[in-house]
C-alpha cells in the first residue's frame, strides 16, 4: 500500500473498457491527485498503470499505480467499473445475478480495508448494483452513488441540442428511472434557455412530437446501437464519471441525474433509481422532487417497480 500524500485519491475497480477510460479522462482533465488501479488481471491494472504515466508530461502531475484493496483506506472516493458487461441482444437487467456476486466480494474487500469515502457505480445493472453496495457496505446512502441517468440525459441533451441546433449546454432536459428500458423523459421540465420544449412543438410547426418521441427511444436504445457496431460503450459513461467525480471532489452542489435510494420522494421508498439530485463533497445533498405530469410519474413507478421486482438476487 502507498502512503498517501496530500490531496484526493480515487481507488478505480474495474480496469475494463468504461475503467481505463475514466482513468485515462481523469489524467486528462487533471481532476485528482492520485489513482489507483485495481484488477482481478493484475497486469493489465500495470499495464495502465505504466501507460497513463508515460502520458503524464503531457498532462498535469499526479501519481498513477496499480495498486490493491489496501489502497483503499486513504481513498476519497471508489469507483467501481468492474463485473460483466452487456453483449449483443443483452439487457442490463440480465447482469444481475453474476455482477450481484462480483459485488459482494469487492464491497466487502474494500471495505475490510477500512474505507469511509464514497463509493461510485458505474457497473450494470447500476441501480440495482447502487442498492447492493449501500446494503454490503453498510454506509449511509448519501455516500452510495450510481452513476443512474448521467449518461442518459448527456444523450438526450446532445440529441435536443443538435435538432433545434443549439449547443448542448444549453439544453435542460432530464431523463430519469432505470438505467435502461424503462428510463422515461421529462418533457415537462425539458427547456432551451428557460423556454419550455414542448411550447415550440404548439409555436413552430417545424417541431412536431413524433420526431422529439423518435429523440427518447434513441436515447433509451443508445447503448444497443453502440454494442451492436463496437462491441461496448465507455467513452460517454467514462465523461459522465469525471463530471461526477468533479461534483463531489470539488464539493460543487452540482444537480445530476444520478442513481440514489429514494425515501418516500416521488411516492417511492427502498429502491435506488435515476432522479436529479444535488451532488458535493458529503455525496447525495439532496433529492429535487420536481413536479411531474400524470404521465411521468407513472412511468417512473413502473420503471422503479420493473427494478424492485429485479432486485431479488441482492436480497438473498
Ligand atoms: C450505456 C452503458 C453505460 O448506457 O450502460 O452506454
Amino acid at each position: 500500500m502507498e502512503a498517501k500524500g496530500k490531496g484526493t485519491r480515487v481507488v478505480i475497480i474495474g480496469t475494463g473498457f468504461v475503467g481505463s477510460s475514466y482513468a485515462y479522462a481523469l489524467l486528462n482533465q487533471g481532476v485528482i491527485d492520485e489513482m489507483v488501479l485495481v484488477d482481478l488481471n493484475k497486469e493489465k491494472a500495470e499495464g495502465d498503470a505504466m501507460d497513463l504515466n508515460h502520458g503524464m508530461p503531457f498532462g498535469s502531475p499526479m501519481r498513477i499505480w496499480a495498486g490493491t484493496y489496501q489502497d483503499c483506506s486513504e481513498a476519497d472516493l471508489v469507483v467501481i467499473t468492474a463485473g460483466a458487461n452487456q453483449g449483443p441482444g443483452e439487457t442490463r437487467l440480465d447482469l444481475i445475478e453474476k455482477n450481484a456476486k462480483i459485488f459482494r466480494t469487492i464491497v466487502g474487500s474494500v471495505m475490510d480495508n477500512g474505507f469511509n469515502g464514497i463509493f461510485l457505480v458505474a457497473t450494470n445493472p447500476v441501480d440495482i448494483l447502487s442498492y447492493a453496495t449501500w446494503k454490503f457496505s453498510g454506509l449511509p446512502m448519501e455516500k452510495v452513488i450510481g452513476s443512474g441517468t448521467i449518461l442518459d440525459t448527456a444523450r438526450f441533451r446532445f440529441l435536443l441540442g443538435q435538432y433545434f441546433d443549439v449547443d448542448s449546454r444549453n439544453v435542460h432536459a432530464y431523463i430519469m428511472g432505470e438505467h435502461g428500458d424503462t428510463e422515461l423523459p421529462i418533457w415537462s421540465h425539458a427547456d432551451i434557455a428557460g423556454k419550455p420544449i414542448l411550447t415550440y412543438v404548439d409555436e413552430d410547426n417545424h417541431v412536431n412530437m413524433n420526431e422529439l418521441d423518435t429523440i427518447f427511444t434513441n436515447v433509451r436504445d443508445a447503448a444497443y446501437h453502440i454494442i451492436d457496431r463496437k462491441g461496448a460503450t465507455y467513452y460517454g459513461i467514462a465523461m459522465g464519471l469525471v463530471r461526477l467525480t468533479k461534483a463531489i471532489l470539488r464539493n460543487e452542489n452540482s444537480v445530476l441525474t444520478i442513481s440514489t435510494l429514494l425515501r418516500g420522494q416521488y411516492g417511492l421508498d427502498d429502491v435506488y433509481i435515476g432522479v436529479p439530485a444535488i451532488v458535493n463533497r458529503q455525496g447525495i445533498r439532496e433529492v429535487l422532487e420536481l413536479n411531474l405530469s400524470e404521465e411521468e410519474q407513472k412511468k417512473l413507478h413502473h420503471s422503479a417497480s420493473v427494478l424492485k421486482e429485479a432486485m431479488k438476487p441482492v436480497h438473498d
